[in-house]
């Protein structure tokens, strides 16, 4: 009989609930092969950022919580560090899963590298090229010290390769975004009903209704008071051709607060909502004339969704989306966003297809994958 082995996964921010739920799911049923211990190390912490993941998305609750809150990125990951190294003392795991970008991947993958333990990064490979974004940071480092690197999109084996990892530790699995998007799409919550729970005013409701989504949280759009004036400048006239359904990160909340710019919150044809649960966000993105963002995740989840995207960043790490799905990037430039929105309201812009292994299967593959390599090494 094989040994099982115990496999130590890490969460921290809200993209990565996302990312864990299929790779748990795949790993229950692998149960008697794989002891799944999972930690999470609360960058992110309220109700609406973490908690209300773990139910809806059916993520079983965390063996080991490491309360760390929010900080410096510094401070952040330096915490995390001293925190999760304790865990590993205890558990001594076969190996370290990590998911994505986030501060919680970066800080975990460094203390497991350092104790020797062997790591793997899910969504490893992805490169914007900007090392002014504190993710690509995270990426670098974390696909660096890693040693077996599941990539969600070609150009990220590409990325890795050109980096020097080797090619028998690269391994294309698809993406598990899309395993979690498959899985509850049937689950999302009709628009309609989240607009009218949060009192969105009746005309958004009767059909055919049009609204864009817009989520906005990057640093670099939000933390600087003249970017963040031109974008609320430049959204505040999308708003009155076209209503925008916005849920507020905190971080974007704090901001617009910070510069006296809340009154983007009740412009005309603006409709702030708190932060969403998956099901709603899902429910929104699919009833969308179109969708406005920064995040990545959006980004993919949209193009497997063939709705239009047009992304307010320069680069992405997610080409796949521009070159198959439907985003496009628009930048902060208030003339590209409105040229952009306008091409969709008419012509109903770009359709795109669903990249190669976006298919709902990455998690098992990637299951299938680590049991075989770490009964290998
Ligand atoms: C983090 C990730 C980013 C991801 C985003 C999704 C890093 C470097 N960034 O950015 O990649 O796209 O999460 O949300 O890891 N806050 C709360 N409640 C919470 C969590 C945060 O109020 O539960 C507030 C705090 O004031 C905090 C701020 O939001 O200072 C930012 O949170 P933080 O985790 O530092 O980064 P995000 O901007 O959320």
């Amino acid at each position: 009989m094989q040994v099982r082995k115990k496999v130590l996964c890490v969460v921290g921010a809200r993209p990565n609930f996302m990312k864990i739920a299929p790779i748990m799911r795949a790993m229950r049923s692998h149960a008697t092969e794989i002891d799944a211990v999972l930690v999470h190390t609360g960058q992110h912490y309220d109700e609406a950022m973490s908690e209300r993941f773990f139910q809806e998305l059916q993520i079983p609750a965390p063996d080991v919580s490491l309360d760390v809150g929010s900080g410096t990125h510094a401070a952040q990951t330096a915490e995390i560090m001293k925190r999760f190294e304790p865990v590993l003392d205890l558990e001594k795991p076969d190996c370290v899963l990590v998911v994505g970008d986030v501060n919680s991947t970066l800080a975990c993958a460094l203390v497991a590298a350092k104790k020797g333990i062997l790591l793997v990064h899910v969504e490893a490979g992805l490169r914007s090229g900007d090392r002014r974004m504190p993710e690509e940071i995270n990426r670098l480092v974390t696909d660096r010290l890693s040693d077996r690197l599941y990539t969600s999109e070609a150009t990220a084996s590409i990325n890795l390769a050109a980096e020097g990892i080797a090619p028998g530790a690269i391994v294309f699995v698809g993406n598990v975004m899309i395993d979690t998007l498959m899985h509850a799409r049937s689950s999302a919550v009709p628009a309609t009903q989240t607009l009218r729970s949060y009192n969105a005013p009746e005309t958004l409701l009767e059909p055919p209704s049009q609204f864009a989504v817009l989520t906005l949280h990057r640093p670099s759009n939000v933390d600087d008071p003249v970017t963040l004036g031109r974008l609320v400048e430049v959204l505040t006239e999308v708003a009155r051709e076209l209503p925008i359904v916005f849920p507020v990160h905190p971080r974007t909340r704090s901001a617009l607060e910070r510069c006296g710019l809340q009154h983007f919150l009740t412009a005309p044809g603006v409709i702030a909502l708190p932060p969403l649960g998956y099901q709603e966000i899902l429910g929104l993105m699919l009833s969308a004339t179109l969708v406005l963002t920064d995040s990545g995740g959006v980004q993919e989840e949209t193009t497997a969704l063939g709705i239009p995207c047009l992304t307010i960043r320069d680069n992405t790490e997610r080409p796949i989306t521009i070159s198959e799905g439907t985003n496009t990037l628009v930048g902060s430039d208030p003339t590209a966003i409105l040229a952009g929105v306008a091409a969709i309201v008419s012509g109903g812009g770009k359709s795109g297809r669903r990249p190669e292994l976006w298919d709902g299967n990455a998690a098992g593959r990637i299951v299938e994958d680590l049991l075989q390599w770490l009964h290998q090494t």
